[in-house]
């Protein structure tokens, strides 16, 4: 069987718009939840949303990851360190670990527009300290859910992902290009996240001032072929 792109928390609302963008393009997707059931009943969904071809299961987190090329984090701050120490274990030699965490305030019980300080630096570089050899990149802060469940339409967003891994970055560019209206934008390092999850809690308070739902990103002035140069 071809190596599986893991969503863990992908019964979420974002992990569930990957989930159907992916399978929409042929991926084999494992959907992770704490309970198999409701990863199950995730899969279903996308299945309605794509059609029954749809190479798409559930399973409990850890047993997602166990196959994966790609995992993809898309869980809330308050749980992210205990669900990456619990599949850990599962992580095979080579996987690319995606984080998308956003950290606002909410998971100490304050604002959604606020973010939260963290002594790592960002919540992907915290994953990246529990993951030591596992490549670790942030991506997809700035993409609303609800563009990406919306499969009528491109998600007109920019897909800015930094990281310190090359092969890793290049392996997951060539996933974001498979959906539709997505770019993917070289954002650089990995402490580089620290300034992207904090643009994803402006888009957050955007969304409430203007009454919408998907605020996103579009980085203008890039070259069509999207070369980046070195920086720094
Ligand atoms: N929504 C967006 O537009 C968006 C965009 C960019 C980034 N993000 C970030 O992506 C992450 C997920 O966002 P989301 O909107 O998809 O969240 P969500 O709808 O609340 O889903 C998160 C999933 O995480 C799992 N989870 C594991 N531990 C949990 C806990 N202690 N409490 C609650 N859920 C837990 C749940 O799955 P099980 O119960 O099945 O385990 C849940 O379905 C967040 O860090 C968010 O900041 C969201």
């Amino acid at each position: 069987m071809a190596r599986a792109i893991a969503i863990i928390g992908g019964t979420g609302e974002i992990g569930l718009g990957l989930a159907f963008r992916w399978a929409q393009a042929r991926q084999v997707v494992h959907i992770g939840s704490r309970q198999k059931e409701r990863a199950e009943a995730a899969a279903l969904k996308v299945r309605d949303a794509v059609g029954s071809e749809a190479k798409v299961e559930g399973f409990e987190n850890r047993e997602a990851a166990s196959q994966a090329e790609l995992v993809v984090l898309t869980v809330p701050l308050s749980a992210q360190i205990s669900i990456v120490k619990g599949v850990k274990p599962a992580l095979q030699s080579g996987t690319i670990f995606v984080d998308c965490t956003v950290p606002t305030a909410a998971a100490i019980g304050g604002r959604l527009t606020r973010t939260v300080g963290l002594w790592a630096g960002s919540a992907a570089e915290q994953v990246a300290e529990l993951l030591p050899g596992i490549p670790v990149l942030s991506g997809f802060q700035t993409v609303a859910a609800e563009a990406l469940q919306d499969l009528d339409h491109p998600i007109e967003s920019d897909v800015i992902v930094c990281g310190d891994a090359k092969d890793a970055k290049e392996a997951l560019k060539a996933l974001i290009e498979l959906i539709p209206g997505a770019r993917y934008v070289d954002g650089g390092p990995l402490e580089n996240a620290r300034i992207v999850e904090h643009l994803a809690v402006l888009l957050i308070s955007l969304n409430i001032r203007y009454g919408v739902h998907r605020a996103g990103l579009r980085i203008t002035g890039l070259p069509e072929d999207l070369l980046p140069r070195k920086v720094g």
